[in-house]
């Protein structure tokens, strides 16, 4: 791992842009390819995502695997009572991996049970919050009986992630500016629903342009089907982080 990974001026804090806030999402079902695809872009400097596919697949040994090579983020959206979520968090903790999420919408005692349970570890991962998914729209936030806008929601979970001790949300780009104007501290945003310029939203809703979410400010850019279908998932990234105002 090189400080390519690192902002020169820390998350959300600058204008430096680097090639680790581009998170490419494995959403592939062969460990192989996952593998492949760790070695092909890692070059670029981006870091990576295993969310639930990968991870049925090739489980915690793959993981701590590619965590040995790459940032990984390990995106399992943990959901469930406190207890349980708390040790959940210890044992993705325990391979190794740089970020890590929950749902906020588990409340107070969850997240806070989250953080509690990282404490005193070496490394100890980034711990985010996911607010609203990005493929929600306002219909559905009004049919599973969420009042108001997805932005409010989104600073209102936030909100509470922050007095909870996490270091950020996963929103959707068009939630940045709400978030870093009202969460203060550097407080992380992590955003899928990244879609370059012509590229099909597929089930996503609330969406911008890589270049739309480095002009917002955006901390960490999560990207899947972009590249993950591109003939050439190599020129694929680059040219997003080319969006990004980054040439490799
Ligand atoms: O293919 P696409 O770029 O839409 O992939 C987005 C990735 O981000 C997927 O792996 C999805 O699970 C994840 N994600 C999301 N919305 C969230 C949290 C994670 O789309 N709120």
């Amino acid at each position: 791992m090189t400080d390519k990974h690192n902002p020169k001026h820390g998350p959300g804090g600058g204008k430096e842009v680097s090639p680790g806030q581009l998170i490419v999402a494995l959403d592939v079902s062969d460990p192989g390819r996952a593998r492949e695809l760790v070695e092909m872009l890692s070059p670029l400097g981006v870091g990576f995502k295993v969310g639930l596919e990968l991870f049925l697949a090739g489980g915690p040994p793959l993981v701590k695997d590619l965590a040995g090579r790459s940032q990984i983020f390990l995106d399992l959206k943990f959901h469930d009572i406190p207890n349980t979520v708390a040790a959940a968090v210890r044992s993705a903790a325990s391979l190794k991996v740089w970020m890590i999420n929950v749902h906020a919408a588990g409340g107070r005692k969850m997240l806070a049970a989250a953080r509690e349970a990282l404490e005193g570890l070496t490394p100890k991962p980034l711990l985010v919050a996911v607010t609203v998914l990005t493929s929600m729209d306002d219909r559905e936030m009004i049919e599973t009986g969420c009042v108001g806008s997805a932005a409010d929601r989104v600073v209102r979970l936030a909100r509470l992630s922050k007095e909870c001790g996490l270091d950020g949300v996963v929103c959707s780009p068009l939630e940045i500016d709400p978030v870093k104007e009202q969460v203060p501290d550097n407080f992380i945003t992590v955003t899928p629903g990244v879609r370059p310029p012509g590229e099909d939203a597929g089930d996503q809703s609330r969406i911008a342009t890589p270049a739309g979410v480095i002009r917002s400010g955006g901390d960490y850019l999560v990207v899947g089907r972009p590249v993950m279908r591109a003939p050439d998932p190599f020129v694929a990234a680059r040219n997003i982080l080319a969006e990004m105002g980054i040439n490799p």
